[in-house]
């Protein structure tokens, strides 16, 4: 759950951030998660080059994290990826360029929810982060400066997401996406230094057995749970079937 260290906000000169960012910065200030002077904070939300970043304070030559559809990563799988062949797309049930509802209850950076939006799917994000909300709404603001129908497809909620889908009437969305914190075994040093980055931001989701059963609630068809190969079920249910890719296993709970 949410316990944050303070984390240091400073812009370069150039940088003036936009009134969104501006607005998610103050609200942030006044709750007490972000300060402009604090000395021992161990990360720090910058703004450059008109983006919201989230920098290791500990780690002199790390890059930083921000939410980029646009290039890097994102940019790659979108024009390289497996298109509706991609693991996700089949444990969310999407046949090319349907239109499903889908809600990503933890939606992190926005990655894989990119691939679903990117695919046709219209995308509801509902993050409990305050931090991972507003790096969210300022990588979704530049999207829409590029791609504005693309941004369209998505919806940004501030909110923790089993009281969110409980409010939500039954088959609301065709499937829900899962994907919380898993504690990982390896040593900090290996793994990937964003990762850790988000480690000590948001530790590991320790309530996320709660996210399987308000998302059976609202899902007309399924919900499909990312896990590391080598993890337990979710809420230790077993899933409908299984669907395995290099890295990871999503679990398929088909719900009719
Ligand atoms: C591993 S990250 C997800 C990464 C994401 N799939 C991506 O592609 O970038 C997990 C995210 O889920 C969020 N989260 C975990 N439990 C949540 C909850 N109950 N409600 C809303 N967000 C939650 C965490 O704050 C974190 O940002």
């Amino acid at each position: 759950m949410l316990n944050l260290p303070p984390l240091l906000l400073s812009a370069g000169q150039a940088d003036a951030p936009s009134p969104l960012v501006q607005s998610l910065i103050t609200q942030a200030q006044s709750l007490g998660i972000i300060t402009t002077t604090s000395t021992n904070a161990e990360l720090a939300l910058q703004i450059r080059d008109n983006a919201l970043q989230l920098d290791d304070l500990t780690d002199a030559n790390g890059k930083g994290v921000m939410v980029d559809f646009l290039s890097g990563q994102s940019a790659y799988r979108r024009a390289k990826g497996g298109g509706s062949k991609e693991p996700i797309a089949k444990a969310v049930g999407m046949k090319t360029h349907q239109p499903l509802k889908i809600l990503d209850a933890t939606p992190g950076l926005g990655r894989d929810a990119f691939v679903l939006a990117s695919l046709g799917a219209s995308v509801t994000l509902v993050e409990r982060s305050p931090v991972v909300y507003m790096l969210l709404a300022d990588g979704l603001r530049r999207l829409a400066l590029s791609e504005p129908e693309l941004a369209a497809r998505f919806t940004l909620h501030h909110a923790n997401s089993p009281e969110y889908m409980q409010q939500q009437s039954e088959n609301s969305v065709d499937a829900v996406y899962l994907d919380p914190m898993f504690p990982h075994r390896k040593k900090s040093a290996l793994v990937k230094k964003e990762m850790r980055l988000f480690q000590v931001l948001l530790g590991t989701d320790t309530d996320a057995d709660q996210l399987l059963p308000a998302a059976l609630h609202i899902a007309a068809k399924r919900v499909a749970v990312k896990r590391p190969n080598s993890a337990p079920y979710l809420a230790a249910q077993k899933p409908s079937m299984a669907i395995s890719s290099k890295k990871h296993r999503f679990d398929v709970y088909i719900n009719n």
